[in-house]
């Protein structure tokens, strides 16, 4: 059995990586706030018996500012305590094409990579899509009464249990440094994605596609957020998620 702490244990993608832990019979400690553990404004943290970290943990902001604050305390306190109780693998979960926003919440995803790049614990970076869940993410972010403002966006959205299964593999073997992308079987448009969402959801409103300003808005609606063409594919699509969302 191996002891696996999995940072953000708790989210979206998080809850997926411990169940499939637990289900091929490993050791799967949760650090979140919610399980008494702040990768920032904690005094640090255990990891004495842990073999590998699986990092998801996450914050949500559009600054950048705020974003490289987290991702680089969160990763350092992880690496500091990783280096020291002798943890042999460290994995931390990036974005594809973040490389073409590098401002707002990318600068803390950048920072984060070029933490674990640089840190003592031996690595792998797996970097992904967006998920499935991007649609009710967005639907949470941006609604405004009755009305979803979309940002223009093209995307290829992968599914957490399947990229669950690809960060446990990557987390049980041996450190490979960059473990290339993972994205979703199809492109699809963002805003399709909300209204298929809202519609399955008998939300309601109306959701209006805007251009988002700035490098961002336009890096999402030029498709340079979408995968390389060596990236692996998951199998499930946005549509066969939205029908059976716990499969
Ligand atoms: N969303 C996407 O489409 C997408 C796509 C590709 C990659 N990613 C990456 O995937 C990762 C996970 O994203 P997600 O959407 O699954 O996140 P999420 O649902 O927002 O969950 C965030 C997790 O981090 C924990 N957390 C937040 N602040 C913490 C702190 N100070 N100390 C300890 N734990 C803390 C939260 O638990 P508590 O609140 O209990 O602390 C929660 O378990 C992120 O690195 C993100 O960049 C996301």
């Amino acid at each position: 059995m191996t002891t696996v702490a999995v940072a953000g244990g708790t989210g979206t993608v998080g809850r997926p990586v411990v169940a499939r832990l637990q289900a091929l019979g490993h050791d799967a400690r949760v650090l979140s706030r919610a399980e008494g553990v702040d990768l920032v404004a904690g005094p640090g943290v255990d990891l004495r018996g842990v073999d590998a970290v699986i990092d998801v943990s996450n914050v949500t902001t559009l600054s950048a500012r705020r974003s490289t604050a987290f991702f680089e305390t969160a990763t350092r306190t992880l690496l500091d305590a990783g280096r020291r109780d002798g943890v042999r693998h460290h994995v931390a979960l990036s974005i594809v094409g973040i490389e073409a926003a590098p401002g707002g919440y990318y600068a803390g995803k950048l920072a984060q990579e070029r933490a674990v790049r640089a840190g003592s614990v031996p690595w792998s970076i797996l970097r992904a899509t967006q998920f499935h869940e991007f649609a009710a993410q967005t639907v949470r972010q941006t609604a405004i009464g009755p009305v979803v403002l979309v940002p223009r966006m093209r995307t290829q959205p992968v599914s957490t249990r399947e990229l669950a299964v690809a960060l446990v593999d990557l987390a049980l073997g041996d450190p490979v440094g960059d473990d290339g992308e993972l994205a979703g079987p199809r492109e699809e448009r963002l805003a399709d994605m909300v209204r298929a969402y809202v519609g399955a959801t008998r939300r309601g409103g109306r959701v209006l596609e805007v251009p988002f300003p700035g490098r961002f808005g336009r890096a999402m609606a030029r498709g340079e957020l979408l995968p390389d063409p060596g990236a692996r594919l998951g199998r499930q699509t946005f549509t066969e998620w939205l029908e059976h969302p716990d499969t």
